[in-house]
């Protein structure tokens, strides 16, 4: 398989996914998980690559197709543990250590990423954004969310909840964005991030669906760009 822009397809291991086959105690649905994992080419680059997660593959594969994160630029990124994504924006906006232009939260801790700070929070609480801010030091000019709610098995409840958590990323991308801003978000389809889109048309100048490679096929998971953020 070939190898795109450094963010492409990878090799796999079959010999261990048989073993684990022939365990009969192991629950079907956890063999199914390791299976995946064993046969998912990007987990094993992501450990070569010292990336923090997989999602870091998504992020690559999204700025290949659109070109977004630049030198110099200032981003925020809503749900950043555990860093995947705060290593390619630091890197890509060439962000360093003394003067971070990558600010990012989570709920949960985030690991210390060189060019990156990040704080524990949650977006639902309105004063984490003016937390965000203040730690960036001036306004961003690219808002990421990649937040996704843990998920039910419930698939209306799941995707209302996601939706929740792209219009809070929204909210904070209109209020506090720079003009020309640019605001990338998870976005599961299903019907109610309709509101959402039209509240992105109405305030970028173009609004993107876009489902990375590395987001597994099966999943409803994809996301939205919305370039050019036309200003409050
Ligand atoms: C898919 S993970 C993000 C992975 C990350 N982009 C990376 O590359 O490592 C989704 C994250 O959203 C966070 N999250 C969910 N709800 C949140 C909230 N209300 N506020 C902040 N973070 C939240 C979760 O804790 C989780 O770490």
């Amino acid at each position: 398989m070939t190898n795109k822009n450094n963010s492409g397809s990878f090799g796999s291991s079959r010999g261990l996914l048989n073993k684990i086959k022939k365990d009969k105690k192991r629950k079907s649905s956890s063999t199914r998980w390791i299976g995946r994992q064993l046969n998912d080419p990007y987990v094993l680059e992501t450990q070569k690559r010292g990336y923090k997660s997989r999602a870091a593959f998504k992020l690559l594969q999204i700025n290949d197709k659109f070109n977004f994160l630049l030198p110099g630029l200032s981003v925020i990124d809503l749900g950043c543990a555990p860093g995947g994504w705060l290593q390619i924006a630091s890197e890509k906006v060439s962000s360093i250590a003394g003067n971070e232009k990558v600010i990012g939260v989570d709920i949960l801790k985030t690991d210390d990423i060189s060019g990156c700070k990040s704080i524990i929070g949650d977006i639902n609480d309105k004063t984490v954004g003016d937390d965000l801010i203040e730690l960036l030091g001036q306004k961003p000019d690219v808002v990421l969310s990649d937040m996704a709610a843990n998920t039910t098995g419930h698939r209306q409840t799941d995707h209302i909840r996601t939706t929740h958590l792209l219009e809070i990323a929204l909210d904070f991308s209109i209020e506090n964005l720079n003009r020309n801003g640019v605001f990338l978000a998870k976005c599961f389809k299903g019907g109610t991030e309709k509101e959402a889109l039209n509240l992105m048309q109405k305030n970028f100048s173009k609004v993107h669906h876009v489902k990375p490679d590395a987001s597994r096929k099966e999943s409803v998971e994809g996301y939205v760009i919305a370039l050019g953020f036309k200003g409050k």
